[in-house]
């Protein structure tokens, strides 16, 4: 390649990032009142603290247009210097539209192409490569990518296996073409279908489309087999995470922070041995969040930088695996000013954001009763987070503004 052609790569760069959680705290606490478990054995044997619940108002892409906006401004961009909006999620707002089309009207985008991705907890990632491979390609100069979850809604909460692990929340982040060295590097992703029926969501679609006789076998709630889940994702998340690595001309030791998929702390602390590298490179949120699937990664992605773990020239490792079984890597030469996300939060207010609903229909109450029930009763039991259970896997990073 001579100098001229070298000059003229366009690279990915990471130029904007924001999220939004919801307000509504559920704790271990609150779900000890609805199924047979206790807070030690949800911290012990996951890490989880607490997850987000949306109200009934919020939707995925109400959520996703808030981290959306943030994101745009942390970037110093208007929304319509947008070219492509690529949402992750595996809970939209509808079968049709994609959610991706409701939330480029709520930012106020009028030129974009804009599609969903459903690779269940890898979408964000598979979101993220697919922008990289359109700038590369030439096709785009700004991309949004979002991920946003809304699973509470989703759960079966007289199932303890299941409904104990998820939340709900949103996160984005704008790739832009920059002829500049460094932004996203190399990219890894697999899908593995012989897990296709370890996590599952049974009803609804063409094979069984929703009907009274699906609801009342409750096959309109997510369904995992978590044993066989957890063998795939500690295999998986490493050697996805090395591959992407070493794409990038580097080895793991030269990854300064990883941003894993937030599931499981087990899952991140196996990942973390099988790289051989210490658990302070792993960024941990989920204590505070729970798994909210395609959303988990560019949360933790956006409070890394925020919060002052990344800087300039730093390579970080955003790596992530789910249904399908899916997984997904893509390691990242950082560029950005890491301060520049810091007044997103405020720049940007939920109430200020509104995603058009349809003339003459109205969803019915979307929380699920168990839920709805339990948000009403006052007075739940605040654990705090620096208390520490027998057995807890420790954390890599503590809550903002909790401990040293
Ligand atoms: N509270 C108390 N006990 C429980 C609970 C609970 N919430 N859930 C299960 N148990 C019981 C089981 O019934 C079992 O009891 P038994 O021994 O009497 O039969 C016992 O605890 C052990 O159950 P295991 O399933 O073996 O527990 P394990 O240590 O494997 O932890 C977990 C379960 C946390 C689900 C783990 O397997 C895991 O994290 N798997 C990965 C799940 C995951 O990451 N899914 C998301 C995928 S991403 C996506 O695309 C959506």
């Amino acid at each position: 390649m001579n100098d001229a052609t070298a000059q003229s790569v366009r690279r990915a760069h990471v130029t904007g990032w924001g999220r939004y959680a919801p307000a509504q705290v559920l704790t271990n606490a609150d779900l000890e009142k609805m199924v047979d478990t206790s807070d030690e054995w949800i911290r012990t044997r996951t890490g989880i603290r607490e997850r987000r619940v949306a109200a009934a108002n919020e939707t995925t892409a109400s959520m996703g247009a808030v981290a959306a906006l943030r994101a745009l401004h942390t970037a110093g961009l208007q929304p319509d210097d947008v070219d492509l909006i690529l949402l992750a999620t595996l809970t939209p707002d509808y079968w049709m539209p994609a959610t991706a089309a409701l939330v480029k009207e709520a930012i106020g985008n009028t030129r974009a192409t804009a599609f969903d991705v459903m690779a269940a907890c890898s979408g964000f990632v598979y979101g993220f490569a697919t922008a990289q491979a359109y700038i590369q390609a030439g096709l785009a100069k700004h991309v949004l990518v979002i991920g946003s979850e809304l699973l509470t809604r989703f759960l079966d909460y007289t199932d303890r296996s299941t409904c104990i692990l998820f939340g709900d929340g949103a996160g984005a982040v704008v790739l832009s073409a920059s002829d500049e060295p460094g932004g996203a590097l190399g990219v890894e992703m697999t899908t593995e279908p012989q897990g296709a029926y370890m996590i599952w969501l049974p009803a609804g679609g063409s094979k069984s489309p929703p009907s009274a006789e699906t609801i009342s076998r409750g096959e309109h709630y997510v369904r995992m087999e978590g044993n066989q889940t957890y063998r795939f994702a500690t295999k998986t998340m490493a050697t996805t995470a090395l591959e992407s690595i070493r794409r990038s001309g580097l080895e793991p030791s030269d990854v300064d922070l990883f941003i894993p998929h937030q599931a499981n702390v087990r899952i991140i602390e196996a990942v973390a041995k099988g790289l051989d590298l210490p658990m302070d490179k792993m960024f941990i949120n989920l204590d505070r969040y729970g798994n909210t699937s395609a959303a988990s990664v560019p949360i933790a992605l956006a409070e890394a930088v925020n919060e002052g773990c990344v800087k300039v020239g730093d390579n970080v490792t955003i790596v992530a695996f789910g249904a399908g079984f899916t997984s997904g890597a893509v390691t990242i030469e950082w560029t950005a000013d890491p301060s520049r996300g810091l007044t997103a939060d405020e720049a940007v207010r939920p109430e200020d954001v509104a995603v058009r609903l349809p003339i003459d229909w109205d969803s019915v109450d979307p929380i699920p009763d168990a839920l709805a029930a339990l948000m009403t009763q006052p007075g739940t039991v605040d654990v705090p987070l620096d208390d520490v259970a027998p057995g807890e896997p420790e954390h890599a990073h503590p809550p903002a503004g909790v401990g040293a």
